[in-house]
């Protein structure tokens, strides 16, 4: 085990594999079960070959919980449209680093927005990618998928990666560790163990009962 978790670990719910016709009964579901979090998958087409949502759901969400959330953007030049999401009431925004030549520059504005600045990793992208932005980094996330769909099987390589980003927490910034893709009670020891604190999930959650999921994934996860 890399050093202790500096962020208490726990689940983010993926409104990806929520039914988008009762997106507030499924808000309800966690906020009754305290998840405290709300993970917001915004995809573009483009950078992923999926279409989700934009800033005018994001708002309806704002409006109507008081749950944090935390909105990944899975968009080109995401740093054209940061305002928009921090307007619609994001609390953390997270870009990725394969599409943010300006990495720096674009954490520090989400920061200035009010935001919580986060970072996202593909699978195939090296963990050295954020080293040099940890200081103006909220929140790293691992994905342990290829972004752009739920219910796709764990990829095991995130776990190096979340073991090394849990060495870098300790001398080079103070952020949160998040994993998102193929959690589930199966695969939430070993990101845990390796380093993740913020487990994000979708179909895991969202198929079949919630309640009952998402107690069994805390169970797992030991949290
Ligand atoms: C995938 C998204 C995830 C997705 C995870 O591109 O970023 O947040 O909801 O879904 P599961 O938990 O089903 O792998
Ligand atoms: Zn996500």
């Amino acid at each position: 085990m890399p050093g202790q978790p500096k962020y208490q670990v726990h689940v983010a719910p993926s409104l990806l594999s929520a039914d988008f016709l009762h997106l507030e009964a499924e808000i309800r579901k966690c906020e009754a079960e305290q998840s405290g979090v709300l993970h917001c998958d915004v995809m573009d087409g483009h950078f992923v070959p999926n279409l989700t949502f934009g800033p005018p759901i994001i708002k309806r969400i704002r409006e109507n919980t008081s749950l944090e959330l935390d909105v990944h953007l899975m968009i080109e030049a995401p740093e054209r449209s940061l305002e928009s999401y921090a307007e619609a009431g994001a609390n953390a925004i997270t870009v990725h680093a394969e599409v943010s030549p300006h990495l720096h520059r674009t954490l520090s504005r989400i920061r200035e927005l009010g935001c919580r600045a986060g970072v996202a990793l593909n699978p195939s992208t090296p963990a050295s990618a954020v080293e040099h932005v940890l200081g103006v980094a909220d929140l790293v996330l691992v994905m342990s998928v290829n972004p752009g769909f739920g219910g796709q099987a764990f990829l095991p390589l995130a776990l190096e990666k979340l073991a090394t980003l849990r060495l870098w927490q300790q001398s080079k910034g103070d952020f949160m560790i998040s994993v998102d893709g193929g959690v589930d009670p199966q695969t939430a020891p070993s990101v845990v163990e390796a380093g993740a604190e913020r487990l994000v999930a979708g179909s895991a959650l969202f198929r079949g009962d919630f309640k009952s999921n998402i107690a069994a994934l805390r169970r797992s996860a030991g949290c």
